[in-house]
């Protein structure tokens, strides 16, 4: 492809090369590339398109990189990882990129920055749904390793029930025991090299070591941490070196202590765990983690409500018969049952059957009645207009029987 003197115009003259994506708008740059909203012209989709930089575009690391990226969620299949669609590579295409469902909503980051500090309850649910993610990443042998704010999705899209994914596996590892279906060779990282985000990196990441699960397990401590506190355990510390070097030999101070709020002493102490400088110290895995969260969300009985308070009046769900089915997320009915049941739970959403019209009250004959008759209703309003003149005949007929009696025993009295 010829270097391009001026990338953002040339972007814009021949994007990917896709005859079949067409650009809407752009959504989210990063290091490796560019996440755009897209149309796919043959489904008539909004979908999301992430396109390797131009400038990666001929770096083969970069390019076998992408393609695990798009690889491991479209293996792993789960509720609380985003859905890939498509993976496309030149020569069909000028740039290697590839197609994810739309998701609607705010990245984790965003809502945090926008709305302050998570609830205990919320906090609590959206952290269980993104260790069932992990868990199931580590389950195929793949460990996130950038695990933070900005790389978790709060779906809040009409019509399906409110829930949190799992995005970007731009820098994912591979264990031994990988899945079979992935590409291996995209996972090897250089010896010693530090790779991941400072602010989330874990005592063994942020000094190069080996990593396992249990880095994922550190990084949602941190998650949890900045969302009950509204900032990390160190974001008071400058420069990229300093954070990584806290990391390592650093106790934060609780989150009870960080926070305004307060922290229940069971979640302060599962969150202090997971931040354990020594792997072996804490939870062993994201499944765990989730059941110790569960639990204490029983315990607490702490509701999560934010949709309902925060982002827009979800109560518009039920009313709206346009609104499509649930999108189909996984196989895997239990983890998609429990969701509902927590977090969710309090949350209006468009049932599977449309919701029954008042009409629902009035008895059937008077539903039945064909819409040709004379004076009957369209079918969009048939209760009101229909039942007022019979139950005013009737009125009529039972007052005249009245009048008729009252007439007949006055004369009967002597
Ligand atoms: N499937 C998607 N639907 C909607 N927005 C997305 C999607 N994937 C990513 N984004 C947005 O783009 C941003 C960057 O995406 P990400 O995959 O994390 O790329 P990067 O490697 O640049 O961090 C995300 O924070 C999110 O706001
Ligand atoms: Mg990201």
């Amino acid at each position: 492809m010829a270097p391009s003197t001026d990338s953002g115009r040339q972007e814009a003259d021949d994007w990917i090369g896709s005859r079949r994506y067409r650009r809407i708008a752009l959504l989210g740059e990063g290091g490796m590339g560019c996440v755009y909203e897209a149309e796919d012209a043959k489904t008539g989709d909004r979908v999301a398109v992430k396109v390797l930089h131009e400038k990666l575009a001929s770096d083969t690391q970069s390019v076998e990189r992408l393609r695990t990226e798009a690889e491991i969620p479209m293996l792993l299949q789960h509720p609380n990882i985003v859905r890939v669609l498509d993976l496309v590579f030149p020569p069909a295409v000028a740039r290697p990129f590839f197609v994810m469902e739309l998701l609607e909503g705010r990245s984790l980051l965003d809502h945090v920055h926008l709305d302050g500090p998570v609830p205990v309850g919320d906090a609590i649910e959206i952290a269980r749904q993104a260790l069932a993610g992990l868990a199931a990443a580590h389950l195929a042998g793949v460990v996130h390793r950038d695990v933070k704010l900005g790389n978790l999705f709060m779906c809040l899209a009409r019509g399906s029930a409110p829930h949190v994914k799992l995005i970007d596996f731009g820098i994912a590892k591979l264990l031994p025991i990988q899945a079979p279906g992935l590409t291996p060779h995209s996972f090897r990282t250089r010896e010693g090299a530090y790779l991941g985000t400072a602010q989330y990196a874990s005592p063994e990441q942020a000094s190069g070591k080996d990593v396992d699960p249990r880095t994922d397990v550190y990084a949602m401590g941190v998650v949890l941490y900045t969302m009950l506190a509204g900032r990390g355990p160190f974001d008071d510390v400058k420069g990229t070196a300093s954070v990584l070097r806290a990391q390592i030999d650093r106790v934060p101070e609780p989150p009870s202590k960080a926070a305004r709020s307060p922290v229940p002493p069971e979640l302060d102490e599962l969150i202090m765990n997971a931040l354990a400088k020594n792997a072996e110290e804490r939870l062993a895995s994201a499944d765990r983690f989730a059941a110790a969260l569960e639990d204490i969300g029983r315990r607490l009985h702490a509701p999560a409500g934010w949709l309902k308070t925060h982002l827009f009046d979800a109560s518009e769900f039920a009313a709206d018969p346009t609104v499509p089915e649930p999108a189909p997320v996984s196989p895997s009915a239990s983890t998609t049952d429990k969701m509902s049941d927590s977090w969710a739970a309090d949350i209006p959403v468009q049932p599977r059957e449309p919701e029954s019209p008042p009409v629902a009250v009035v008895p059937e004959s008077v539903v039945d009645e064909p819409p040709s008759a004379p004076n009957a209703p369209s079918g969009d309003q048939p209760t009101s207009g229909w039942t007022i003149p019979r139950f005013l005949a009737i009125a009529l007929i039972a007052g005249i029987g009245v009048a008729v009696l009252v007439f007949l025993g006055a004369r009967m009295v002597p």
